[in-house]
């Protein structure tokens, strides 16, 4: 069995952790057994850069009236359909789609899941799987086809009526502004290369804080900021499709965060009744044992994959470590001359996280910076990356994998939810979990995916262990509420809790995961209502 070297978690009590300060080189690797499945483990202390305490946002907490939320989750590109419908301008994703050369697996979600007309019945089965919210993202381009300027009032009713619609039938809605899908006007003029973002990314904003802000009382600016510029500029297969581009792959989330840092401060300084923060994803680190440099290969690791959204996200400020990892890189950033003023205005009151895989890491060993993904499926293929001169990763063979070569370990529920408490605090809502997978359904259509419910299941266990020792997750969803368009891995990769047949009529069938999940809810109630 290998063993693996981790972050500090809160198996491990505070009081061992030695005091950090900024550049204290990180000494201590402790050695320990846990109980989880790869046996023997070596802690790092990661605490080279000391936590900023400064209080959160003083907003009244959208949670303290809400139950646990229990819920699924989809995005605006990927499930709506309607592309040139109700006055809706081209994003970035319809004009790319429509390049034959990069459309990998050759289709586009013109159509998707056509929730755009369908939304009602998919929002009646949200709440008959007895789901108490839903995570969606509002187009951009729907709101403001040019990107800037004037707004589409159809647009804006559409999702009026899906945001009543929820509330009608006891769902929250939980609510991100951006999606990945750019408007193509945007695009033209550099995206998220170009910093002026900011300032359009503040204005669509308020729009929508003005429009919904009555009603929706959590949001995200962004949906998993590093991952986005990850596929768009390591490993290529995001628009603008850029490889092992490290600059772009860093000034991108550098102006991400400006943009959401601004639409925070916006939201705050409207004094609306809920909740703003960033959807992050993928925030475990673990180091292999045999790693010559553990602690230094833990915190580039950690940089290149977590600290330039989370430390904006939840501190307001900036790594304290980006010059140094620049320097290491060999980039550079733009940057604009108010940044801090800008981070610490928009620093967030909650952490929406995305948990599918960890980053399983080991010394560089000269490879150039690279990505290893698989848009089409098979298993050929494992999920991995090289950063030069900083980490590579490494496949662990003790791990089970999907058809994807993402890895399936459902104990980093437990893991990142206790890492994020330990050194950010906040309060987390689980926005994504879930398993793709190639499925075959029976002659009704109906797919038994015991697959799905025993590796969500597994993650769910994972999740309520974290809920026990104290994480202050608030919610729950599964990714996602139906099938929808899997970006460049298309329709074949499945992930819904309900069936769509994108080959007739789009019909929609509730997958035998749909009535355990459904179930899972009720008797999460009933334990917790006799505790
Ligand atoms: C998340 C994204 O990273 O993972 C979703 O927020 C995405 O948009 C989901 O669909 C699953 O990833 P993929 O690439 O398998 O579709």
């Amino acid at each position: 069995m290998p063993r693996i070297i981790r972050a500090q978690t809160a198996a491990h009590s505070k009081a061992e952790t030695p005091v950090a300060t900024v550049n204290t080189p990180i000494k201590t690797v402790h050695q320990t057994n846990r109980r989880h499945s790869e046996g023997t483990h070596i802690l790092i202390r990661n605490n080279r850069f000391s936590r900023n305490e400064t209080a959160m946002h003083a907003v009244p907490s959208p949670f303290d009236e809400m139950p646990f939320l229990w819920g699924s989750a989809i995005a605006a590109y990927q499930c709506e359909g309607a592309w040139n419908e109700g006055g809706k301008g081209l994003s970035e994703w319809d004009y790319f789609n429509a390049i034959d050369w990069m459309n990998v697996n050759g289709v586009d979600a013109r159509v998707a899941s056509d929730f755009y007309h369908r939304f009602e019945e998919d929002l009646d089965l949200i709440a008959e799987g007895g789901q108490n919210a839903l995570r969606l993202s509002l187009s951009w381009s729907r709101i403001l086809p040019g990107g800037t300027g004037r707004a589409n009032e159809e647009g804006l009713s559409f999702y009026d009526r899906v945001i009543d619609g929820c509330l009608e039938r006891n769902i929250e809605p939980n609510v991100v502004l951006l999606h990945y899908d750019l408007p193509y006007p945007i695009a033209l003029k550099g995206g998220w290369g170009n910093t002026s973002i900011a300032d359009a990314f503040g204005d669509y904003a308020r729009i929508c804080f003005e429009r919904f802000g009555d009603r929706v009382r959590l949001w995200s600016t962004l949906d998993e900021p590093q991952f986005y510029s990850y596929n768009a500029n390591i490993a290529g297969v995001y628009p603008p499709c850029r490889k092992a581009d490290v600059h772009s792959y860093l000034q991108w989330q550098y102006n991400e965060m400006l943009a959401s840092a601004k639409a925070v401060a916006i939201y705050h300084e409207m004094n609306l009744p809920g909740a703003i923060g960033v959807v992050h994803n993928d925030s475990l680190i673990e180091v292999a044992t045999g790693t010559n440099n553990p602690a230094e290969v833990y915190t580039a690791a950690d940089f290149f994959n977590n600290r330039m959204i989370l430390c904006p996200a939840l501190e307001g400020r900036l790594p304290p470590e980006l010059d140094e990892m620049l320097e290491k890189l060999g980039t550079f950033l733009y940057r604009v001359p108010d940044e801090a003023e800008a981070f610490a205005a928009g620093k967030g009151d909650y952490l929406n996280l995305n948990v599918y895989a960890r980053r399983y890491v080991t010394d560089w060993n000269n490879s150039p910076t690279s990505a290893k993904v698989d848009s089409v499926g098979g298993g050929a293929t494992m999920e991995g990356q090289a950063v030069a001169p900083l980490y590579e990763t490494l496949v662990d063979p003790s791990v089970p994998h999907n058809q994807w070569g993402r890895e399936i370990l459902p104990r980093i529920m437990h893991d990142s939810l206790m890492d994020i408490k330990e050194r950010y605090g906040n309060p987390i809502v689980l926005t994504e979990n879930g398993h793709g997978s190639l499925e075959t359904p029976d002659d009704s259509g109906y797919v038994e995916d015991d697959d799905r419910i025993e590796i969500i299941g597994a993650f769910l266990k994972s999740l309520s262990e974290a809920r026990n020792e104290g994480s202050n997750v608030r919610g729950y969803y599964i990714w996602s509420a139906m099938d929808l368009y899997s970006w460049v891995n298309g329709y074949k990769k499945r992930y819904g809790l309900v069936r769509v047949d994108f080959d007739h009529d789009l019909i929609r069938i509730p997958k035998k995961s749909w009535a355990w999940y459904r179930d899972f809810i009720s008797r999460d109630a009933a334990r917790r209502a006799d505790a």
